[in-house]
């Protein structure tokens, strides 16, 4: 196992609600690599309180942030600054959210004042992170900022709702702010198009579980787990991989490069005997 790929690094990370969050798996992978940050989430978030476990674990502080307010994500940079010490090297935004897929409202009937909150809270907000960290000169050169993506912004999901053009936004989102600021600063910034995982933002969407399963057999590796998509995350962080930015990086166990595979033709000629 590689050690301290992020000795000397400071951030922050977003979105940790329970360990199933990818972003909870990142920061113990983080930490376990030598980095110091900071855990925010949204307030409502912080009531649920499993949080506190992994700052203790994490010998860290919380300091809530709802990433849809710009004011909040000034309050969170300028507090994290002075907790940390100093500017940051590393920004995780894994945050999404839906009321379209969480009240169960099909593609042809859309609530669009909802559809305006996915996209405010699922990418917007990474345009915000980045915005309030360029106004306030808060990222240290070769800094990497991540965010989390799903390859319903290239394809069709029927399940997916309103979150597919949210990861379509967050993915240009990444690639604008990668050249204006890779230009400005060298910061870097990317996504991670990640393979259905077992989490509470997975599990709200319709029919999860059965494309859980129709996705691990359909990649050659089967489903990158959380846990390894947070050794991902340490990768982009590090200085191991400082020429990549404005990219959307699939994790995802091949899914994503996959026809078929003889397991999904096995399961359909099994069935249809
Ligand atoms: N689980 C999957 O199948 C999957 C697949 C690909 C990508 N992703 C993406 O990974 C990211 C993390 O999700 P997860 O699967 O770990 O689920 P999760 O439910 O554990 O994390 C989502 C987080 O978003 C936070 N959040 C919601 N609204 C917020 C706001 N206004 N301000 C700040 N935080 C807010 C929630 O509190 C929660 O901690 C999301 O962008 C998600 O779309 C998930």
């Amino acid at each position: 196992m590689p050690e301290n790929l992020l000795k000397g690094k400071k951030g922050i990370i977003t979105g940790a609600l329970d360990e199933n969050s990818i972003a909870w798996q990142a920061a113990l992978k983080a930490k376990e690599q030598g980095a110091k940050f900071v855990l925010t989430n949204a307030p409502i978030a912080m009531r649920m309180g499993a949080i506190k476990e992994l700052a203790d674990h994490c010998d860290t502080i919380i300091i809530p942030a709802d990433a849809t307010s710009v004011e909040d994500i000034e309050k969170l940079y300028d507090e994290a600054k002075e907790y940390l010490g100093g500017n940051f090297d590393f920004l995780l935004h894994s945050i999404g959210m839906s009321p379209n897929v969480r009240k169960g409202k099909p593609y042809g009937d859309l609530n669009y004042e909802w559809v305006q909150k996915s996209y405010d809270v699922s990418a917007i907000s990474f345009h915000k992170m980045l915005q309030v960290a360029e106004k306030k000169d808060i990222l240290n050169e070769w800094a990497s900022v991540v965010g989390l993506s799903y390859i319903a912004a290239q394809r069709a999901f029927p399940f997916y709702s309103d979150m597919s053009e949210a990861k379509a936004i967050l993915e240009s989102i990444a690639r604008n702010y990668g050249l204006r600021y890779g230009k400005l600063k060298k910061v870097r910034v990317n996504t991670i198009s990640q393979s259905p995982t077992k989490t509470t933002a997975g599990s709200g969407i319709g029919g999860f579980n059965d494309f859980y399963d129709f996705a691990d057999i359909a990649s050659p590796l089967g489903n990158a787990s959380a846990a390894s998509c947070a050794e991902y995350i340490v990768t982009l962080f590090s200085d191991f991989t400082r020429m990549v930015t404005m990219q959307n990086l699939f994790h995802d166990g091949g899914y994503s490069s996959s026809g078929i595979t003889q397991e999904l033709i096995d399961v359909f000629m099994e069935n249809n005997k």
